[in-house]
């Protein structure tokens, strides 16, 4: 595994905000100061473009994981093991150096990443507060018949403080009072679960301007945002597909920072964020 590099930075540069940039999100925090953001979310790859034969070295084909995960098919999508980790390590390094202490770190995955992502976070000694399922009640079945139907996501929820100092923000008595359209595991006045039922329909408007093979539903991402953002809150996005978080937190009046490298979602990002207009509605 690759040392973490450590690099001088600037701290008088300004963060440019509310857009997406066409950038590798590696190249383009490093380029930020410390703390400059309150909470991430992180999308990333999850490295599952195996079109149902993989190895984890990628230099032969085995049968195995399978399901119906292949939505992807994308070069960014399919790493040899050694090289996610250390991938996975680099870009959360830079995350957590640009995460207040305060702030919080959310990241997505299935079983294919979110073990190692789990580790990564470990080895740079970023607490995890909870492992959020998302329960995806209306996924689609396996039509093989030879696997249970995957119907959940995990989101692990992260901070950058210390064990011995936990001042990560928490909007807790929100969470307790809130409910959610469709989820039928939270009620109004009983504490949020780590089990979120959250359908992954989107709206009309929110494939209106275009698609991406693995956009999140908007209500999700406002969801992480409600129970994590300060008022105020900056929130960075290394991995903008989309733009469905910089959509989120734009609509609940947030600024934002997001990084995508494909020149098409950036486009597309950037349609979805112009046609939105800043109300707060989780
Ligand atoms: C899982 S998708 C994110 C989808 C997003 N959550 C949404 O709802 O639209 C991951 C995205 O990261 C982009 N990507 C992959 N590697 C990247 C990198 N190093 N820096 C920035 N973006 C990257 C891919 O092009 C892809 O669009």
């Amino acid at each position: 595994m690759n040392k973490q590099m450590t690099h001088s930075i600037d701290e008088s540069v300004k963060v440019p905000l509310n857009k997406v940039m066409l950038q590798d999100c590696l190249e383009g925090m490093r380029a930020l100061p410390d703390n400059s953001f309150d909470v991430a979310i992180a999308d990333p790859p999850y490295n599952v473009s195996k079109g149902g034969n993989w190895s984890w070295d990628s230099s032969k084909d085995l049968p195995g994981f399978g399901g119906s995960w292949n939505k992807v098919m994308a070069e960014w999508d399919n790493m040899p093991l050694a090289q996610y980790l250390d991938f996975s390590m680099a870009w959360l390094a830079e995350v957590k150096r640009l995460i207040k202490p305060t702030g919080s770190i959310w990241v997505h995955g299935t079983y294919h990443n979110i073990g190692i992502t789990n580790v990564a976070m470990q080895l740079l000694e970023v607490e995890i507060i909870n492992e959020v399922i998302w329960y995806k009640r209306n996924s689609f079945p396996n039509l093989s018949g030879r696997r249970l139907t995957a119907s959940h996501e995990s989101v692990l929820w992260a901070h950058t403080g210390t064990a011995k100092s936990r001042k990560y923000h928490f909007n807790y008595e929100d969470t307790k009072e809130l409910e959610f359209a469709g989820d039928l595991m939270k009620a109004a006045g009983k504490q949020m679960r780590t089990v979120w039922d959250v359908p992954n329909n989107k709206a009309k408007s929110e494939l209106a301007h275009g698609k991406h093979p693995t956009q999140k539903p908007l209500r999700l991402s406002k969801r992480l945002l409600t129970v994590s953002a300060p008022p105020d809150a900056k929130i960075l996005v290394p991995f903008a597909g989309a733009g469905t978080e910089c959509v989120a937190a734009k609509e609940m009046g947030f600024d934002f920072l997001g990084f995508e490298t494909d020149a098409e979602f950036v486009a597309l990002s950037q349609r979805r964020l112009d046609a939105v207009e800043p109300s707060l509605n989780v």
